[in-house]
């Protein structure tokens, strides 16, 4: 499923386990676990990035004031989280903040989903602990209030060696700025003349990029139904599946995840090359000729 030559698990220096996390699908529930009978084993994504959209219109919907709709959504991050960390899928990563979301949303909305954080972090530490899950977080989180960058951290640092999941929390998160703060950083090394800007190259800029330590997600998630990307990891989704669902954020479950991979599976990765079912390969470059005169 990987491009040539790629790792399944790269491990870095970030402590990762080289091998796929161990599974607990006896953990799942009885139509998750349904669901994934039907998947592939060898065919599992170790990536999957998400979306998370649709908390204001699911409070809408039910006449709720937007922050309810925030709240809900905060209970669907553990509860996808844990189906993740049940069926051992090395990455997650939740688009949880934008730096749109910091610029352009009401001052209150924005200290609100701070404080909901805070309170998420607070309460599901010790669900992570007993998940194995390691927490981890990109973006310019050195922009967030101090008081959430330090439960952040503390939340960081203990989960630091868990070996199951890595959920990645992006937190004013952009990903043009992701790879401005790239570009600054090798322009600093040819002005230091580390780098010699004639041999850059893609794994330079990969370097560089907050996510440098993961592969680049096999699928993206998107929930309420909107088509489009966000400003979302611009540079790691050049060749991930995309699936869009209908359903709000608050509704996503478990269960929709397995939905999403069996959905995956079922696609062709070509990585720009040519599938199975593309036609016949014409061996004689005369007949070409032929056909383009
Ligand atoms: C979009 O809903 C969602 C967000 C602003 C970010 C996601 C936030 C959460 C799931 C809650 C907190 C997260 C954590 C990790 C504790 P929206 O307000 O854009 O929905 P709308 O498009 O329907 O208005």
């Amino acid at each position: 499923m990987q491009p040539k030559g790629e790792p399944l698990y790269p491990s870095a220096a970030t402590g990762t386990p080289a091998t796929r996390p161990p599974t607990r699908i006896d953990e799942l529930s009885a139509e998750e676990r349904a669901v994934y009978a039907t998947l592939k084993p060898e065919g599992l994504p170790r990536h999957v990035a998400i979306i998370m959209d649709g908390n204001g219109r699911w409070a809408g919907r039910r006449s709720l004031k937007r922050f309810l709709g925030h709240q809900q959504g905060a209970k669907t991050v553990q509860f996808v989280t844990e189906t993740a960390a049940r069926i051992g899928l090395p990455w997650l990563t939740l688009y949880a903040f934008s730096l749109e979301n910091n610029l352009r949303r009401p001052r209150a909305e924005v200290s609100f989903l701070m404080r909901l954080l805070k309170t998420y972090l607070d309460d599901n530490l010790e669900r992570m602990m007993k998940n194995n899950i390691r927490l981890r977080s990109i973006g310019r989180t050195h922009d967030l209030p101090p008081d959430v960058q330090e439960r952040m951290r503390a939340a960081e640092e203990a989960t630091s060696r868990n070996t199951g999941t890595t959920l990645t929390l992006a937190l004013n998160y952009g990903a043009r700025s992701e790879l401005v703060d790239a570009f600054r950083k090798l322009a600093e090394e040819v002005k230091h003349k580390h780098l010699n800007p004639e041999q850059i190259g893609e794994e330079d800029i990969h370097r560089h990029l907050y996510t440098a330590h993961m592969p680049d997600p096999d699928l993206l998630i998107r929930t309420s139904g909107e088509l489009r990307v966000s400003n979302f990891l611009l540079w790691q989704i050049a060749y991930t599946e995309i699936f869009v669902t209908e359903r709000f954020w608050p509704d996503f479950r478990g269960i929709h995840l397995l939905e999403a991979i069996a959905d995956f599976q079922r696609r062709e990765r070509r990585y720009g090359g040519i599938g199975e079912s593309c036609g016949e390969v014409e061996e004689d470059p005369e007949r070409m000729k032929v056909a383009v005169s």
